[in-house]
């Protein structure tokens, strides 16, 4: 039986909380009360970009363009309530006023000093906000040059087990805590992208990983020490960068046993964001694609690291993934089966942190008459990331006070390879994704949902 039409007669319906196995009635969201500390692997281009930003937003000096936390609105109810508010008066998220800021590089240099060498943000800007900036020193770093081959720093810590270095990071994020007075954590992992691996067995239970920190197994990754401190803390952890990190069974039973948030991987910014902005839209039409080469030149750090083959296959593997899936060519082979898909990057320093991508998409039409379409993206790396770093903390801290736990799904929008539930495929289509984090959040504060199903034809 079709549901009723709405009386207001408006051309989406409103799945009534009922029909749901959901339920919203035990959604308690603790309050956001005192500081928030932000724990950062990897003071770099994105972290420094985004610390900065932050400051600058607080002193009034800039607007938090690209962040859905601070500018977005939420439609709630019927067209016809005319009820938009601002998620951030919506969802009880942590002021930008709370957050205090920490983290770990290779490097000494202070997040000011970071910032300056990234050369993404003016130096007049910068100088606005070189006081706190300068108070941010990065904490000597786990780190493993197998992991990631083409840098080096002295700022790292020494000797013992692998485990002993995750005791190492959690006894700097109790000092972390102490210093700051912080009242709740969450890390996020903005580190360099480190080589390719598939989970292997030390990766498959956490009784199994414990041993293998115990034993210095090497298939265990820097990233994942971090994630294993974090999430040993009860501090939920995100992970910027393609490298599996948290992804692995071990650290997704560890996040459940703590009741911790997790999520990643590898921010969705420059090319792939073009990519899943504009593949649900030739699928919709049912225009068939033929080639997507897509290629790249950066001169940053991230540049540079990318450019040892290990780390650009973590990175050719999360951008390759998202097409197939949008597309969906087993439904739809005279489409799709045929895709030629390339992704390359290259390192070319004169560039720095503005990025140029390249998309030359081979689509056809109408009795398969072929059609291009050429994306030329100019774009700055790390002023597309600072902001999903920004709504990825308060949405991962939001999340742990409503005492969600495990895998967050809802957040699938900020990742080019999201990080799903055992047998799940990713949700790639960008629109699909933002459908599924407003209502996440309409359902976190018992507001009905909206599937967009038009009945007023029957009227
Ligand atoms: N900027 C973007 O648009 C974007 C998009 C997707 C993913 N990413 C990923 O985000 C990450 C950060 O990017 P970035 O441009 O800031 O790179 P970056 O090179 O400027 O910064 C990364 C920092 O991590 C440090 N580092 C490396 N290994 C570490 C370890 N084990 N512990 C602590 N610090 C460590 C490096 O010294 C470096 O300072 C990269 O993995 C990148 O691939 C960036």
């Amino acid at each position: 039986m079709l549901p009723a039409a709405d009386s207001a007669g408006p051309a989406c319906r409103v799945v009534r909380k009922e029909e749901l196995i959901l339920s919203t009635e035990n959604v308690r969201i603790a309050p956001a009360e005192g500081k928030l500390g932000i724990l950062i692997p990897g003071i770099g281009a994105v972290s420094t970009t985004f610390i900065a930003g932050v400051e600058a937003v607080k002193r009034g000096l800039a607007e938090p363009v690209g962040s859905l936390t601070q500018l977005a609105t939420i439609r709630l109810g019927k067209r016809t309530e005319g009820r938009t508010p601002r998620i951030k008066d919506f969802v009880p998220l942590a002021s930008l006023n709370d957050l205090v800021f920490g983290g770990w590089d290779i490097y000494e240099d202070n997040a000011y000093q970071a910032a300056l060498k990234a050369r993404v943000l003016d130096e007049p800007l910068l100088e606005q906000v070189k006081e706190p900036l300068s108070a941010i020193k990065p904490m000597k770093a786990v780190f493993d040059r197998e992991y990631v081959r083409r840098i080096d720093g002295p700022n790292v810590k020494q000797g013992g087990s692998k485990m002993d270095y995750a005791e190492m990071l959690m006894d700097d994020i109790r000092n972390f805590q102490k210093s700051t007075g912080a009242s709740r954590m969450v890390m996020i992992w903005c580190g360099s992208t480190e080589v390719f691996r598939r989970p292997t067995q030390v990766h498959q239970t956490l009784k199994d990983f414990e041993c293998g920190l115990q034993k210095n197994d090497p298939d265990i990754a820097p990233s994942q020490i971090y994630a294993y401190a974090a999430l040993k803390m009860g501090i939920p952890y995100a992970n910027g960068a393609p490298n599996l990190s948290a992804d692995a069974p071990a650290l997704v039973e560890l996040a459940r046993d703590r009741q911790v948030p997790i999520c990643g991987k590898d921010f969705k910014t420059g090319q792939t964001f073009m990519k899943t902005l504009l593949a649900p839209g030739l699928k919709a039409r049912m225009l068939g694609v033929s080639g997507w080469f897509s290629t790249n030149i950066l001169g940053n750090r991230d540049g540079e690291v990318l450019d040892d083959p290990g780390s650009f296959k973590s990175k050719e593997e999360t951008k390759l993934s998202v097409l197939e899936q949008i597309l969906q060519p087993d439904l739809y082979p005279n489409l799709y089966k045929d895709l030629y898909h390339l992704v390359r990057i290259n390192y070319y320093p004169p560039r720095g942190d503005a990025k140029e991508g390249w998309d030359n998409i081979d689509i056809f039409g109408w009795l398969n008459y072929p059609m291009q379409i050429k994306i030329d993206f100019l774009c700055r790396d790390s002023i597309l990331a600072a902001p999903l770093v920004l709504d990825l903390v308060l949405f991962l801290d939001l999340a742990q006070r409503a005492g969600m736990r495990g895998i967050q799904e809802w957040l699938s929008f900020y990742f080019k390879a999201p990080m799903t539930a055992p047998g799940l495929y990713p949700e790639h289509d960008i629109f699909i994704q933002l459908m599924k984090l407003k209502n996440t959040l309409r359902w976190m504060r018992g507001e009905d949902l909206i599937t967009h199903l038009g009945l007023e034809y029957y009227d």
